[in-house]
C-alpha cells in the first residue's frame, strides 16, 4: 500500500456505522439495489462522503479479483487497476455486467477479469453518484475517487508466499481484532476466511458490518490482504444470508462449467506448490431437521460439489500441486465418535449439534484418498485441535480455535492456521491470537 488508509479511513468509520444505520438497516433491497416494496429509494445526499468503507479484496484467484467497498447513496463504483504504483496504464472496470452498470445505495462490487497469475497489480477505488428519479430521469453527479493506492497480487502456480486461515469469528470485536493483529504482523498472500464469520444475518446492516467493516482498528483489513470466503453454518442462518453474496460476491463464474453455477463459493487455488481445495460442508443439522422448516437441500449441495470434485482432483492445478490443503468449515471426521456427527437423512441429532459431517466425508474421502490430500483444515468445534490420521480419516486434520479472547479462559482461543513452503516442506503454524504464542507446528514433507 502506498497510501495510509489509517487516518482518512478511521476517521471514516464513524461515518460509515452512521450511514450503515441509515441507509441499511430498514430494507432489503433487490439483487439490482432497487428498494423493495416496504421502502422508497433514498434521495441522493449531496456533500455527504460516498465511498464509506476501505475496499475488501473478494475472492483471491489467478486471473480475477473481486473488490468491493461500502457506498452511502446510489452510486456506480469502479476500480481503476494499474501495473505500476503511477498508475499510468490503469483501466477502469465498473459495477455490474455490460450493457446496464449496477447502481447501488450500499455496495459497490467490482470484478476485475483478465488479470496475469502471480502478478502485482496496484488499484484505487471510485463512485459515481447517481441521481435516480426514474428510468428516463437519471443524472450522474460526478465520481469521487479514494485516494489511496492499494496494491495486490494474483495467485497462481508461479506465485510465492504464505496462506493464513481463519475461522468462527462470530462477529465479536475482541476476537477479530486480536485475529486481524496477527494477520498483518504475518503479511500472508492470502486468507481463507473458513466459516462462521456471521451468528444470524437477518439484513443488509449486518451483512455489511460483518464483512465490508468487521473491526474498527483494522478498516482496511483486506484493502490489500487478497480473501477466500467459505461458508460455516452459521453463514446460512438468516433471511439475508440468502443473500451473501450481495456483500461478499460469489467467486468469478469463469472459473467452473456451466453445471457448477451454484457453487459459488468452492475454489482450487494455487498458491506456488500449494493447492488451497475449498469445500462447503453446508449445515451442521441434516435438512430434515426440524429447526430447518423444509427449506433446506444441504444434501443435494454436498452431492454436486462431489461431482465437481471429481472433475477438479482430475485437473492440474491439483495434480501438480506438491501440497494438498483442504479447506472447510466443519471437520470431514473426528476420532473420537461422541459426537455421531451428521447423519445423513436423518432428523435426529444428539445435543443439537454435529462436530463433524459424516455426509460430506463420506462422500468427499475417496477423492481425497485419490487426489493424495495431505492436510485438511477445519474450524466450527471451538477448540483447537491437531488430529493424526487413523483409519476412516487418512490425513491430518487441524481444527482452527474458536471465540473466546479472554486471556483468563484457556480454551477456545481465536487462531490463526498459518501455511508456508520451507526447504520443500510444508510448515503449517498455528497461532493462538490471544497471547501470541504457537500452539502446533507442524512440518509436512511431499507425498
Ligand atoms: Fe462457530
Ligand atoms: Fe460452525
Amino acid at each position: 500500500m502506498l497510501a495510509s488508509i489509517g487516518s482518512s479511513l478511521l476517521s471514516r468509520r464513524g461515518f460509515f456505522r452512521s450511514a450503515i444505520a441509515a441507509v441499511g438497516a430498514p430494507r432489503l433491497a433487490t439483487a439490482a439495489g432497487k428498494a423493495d416494496a416496504a421502502g422508497a429509494p433514498l434521495p441522493p445526499r449531496e456533500g455527504s462522503r460516498l465511498i464509506v468503507s476501505a475496499p475488501v479484496l473478494q475472492n483471491a484467484a489467478e486471473r480475477s479479483m473481486g473488490v468491493a467497498f461500502a457506498v452511502s447513496a446510489d452510486a456506480s463504483g469502479w476500480v481503476e487497476i494499474a501495473s505500476s504504483p503511477d498508475m499510468r496504464d490503469a483501466r477502469r472496470v465498473y459495477s455490474g455486467g455490460l450493457g446496464m452498470m449496477e447502481v447501488n445505495d450500499r455496495i459497490a462490487q467490482i470484478l476485475v477479469r483478465d488479470l496475469a497469475p502471480a502478478t502485482r497489480y496496484w488499484y484505487r477505488i471510485g463512485a459515481d453518484r447517481i441521481s435516480y428519479k426514474g428510468g428516463y430521469r437519471m443524472k450522474n453527479l460526478g465520481s469521487e475517487v479514494d485516494g489511496n493506492i492499494h496494491s495486490f497480487s494474483t495467485l497462481g502456480a508461479e506465485a510465492s508466499g504464505s496462506f493464513c486461515i481463519i475461522n468462527d469469528t462470530h462477529e465479536k470485536d475482541a476476537v477479530l481484532e486480536c485475529v486481524f493483529s496477527k494477520l498483518a504482523k504475518l503479511k500472508p498472500s492470502a486468507v481463507v476466511w473458513n466459516g462462521d464469520a456471521t451468528n444470524t444475518t437477518e439484513d443488509w446492516a449486518r451483512a455489511l458490518q460483518t464483512f465490508i467493516a468487521p473491526c474498527a482498528n483494522h478498516p482496511g483489513y483486506a484493502a490489500d490482504t487478497p480473501y477466500l470466503f467459505m461458508n460455516g453454518n452459521h453463514d446460512f442462518r438468516g433471511r439475508f444470508a440468502r443473500h451473501l453474496e450481495r456483500v461478499w460476491m460469489f467467486r468469478d463464474p469463469a472459473e467452473r462449467d456451466g453445471r457448477f453455477a451454484e457453487l459459488g463459493r468452492n475454489f482450487v487455488q494455487r498458491i506456488g506448490d500449494v493447492a488451497l481445495i475449498g469445500l462447503d460442508t453446508g449445515e451442521d443439522k441434516p435438512d430434515s431437521h426440524p429447526a430447518f422448516a423444509g427449506i433446506f437441500q444441504m444434501d443435494r449441495y454436498c452431492e454436486l460439489q462431489t461431482e465437481w470434485l471429481a472433475e477438479e482432483v482430475e485437473k492440474p492445478a491439483i495434480k501438480t500441486a506438491r501440497f494438498k490443503v483442504v479447506v472447510c468449515h466443519i471437520p470431514l471426521c473426528r476420532p473420537e465418535r461422541r459426537n455421531p456427527g451428521i447423519q445423513s437423512g436423518d432428523g435426529s441429532i444428539r445435543g443439537g449439534c454435529a462436530a463433524w459431517s459424516r455426509p460430506c466425508g463420506m462422500r468427499w474421502r475417496p477423492l481425497l484418498v485419490k487426489a493424495g490430500v495431505d492436510l485438511v483444515v477445519s474450524g466450527h468445534t471451538h477448540r483447537f485441535a491437531h488430529c493424526a490420521p487413523f483409519a476412516d480419516c487418512p490425513w491430518p486434520q487441524i481444527i482452527g480455535g474458536g471465540c473466546n479472547a479472554d486471556p483468563a479462559v484457556k480454551r477456545g482461543f481465536p487462531t490463526v492456521v498459518e501455511g508456508r513452503v520451507e526447504n520443500g516442506r510444508l510448515c503449517m503454524r498455528v497461532h493462538n491470537c490471544v497471547n501470541g504464542k504457537i500452539v502446533c507446528e507442524k512440518a509436512l514433507s511431499c507425498t
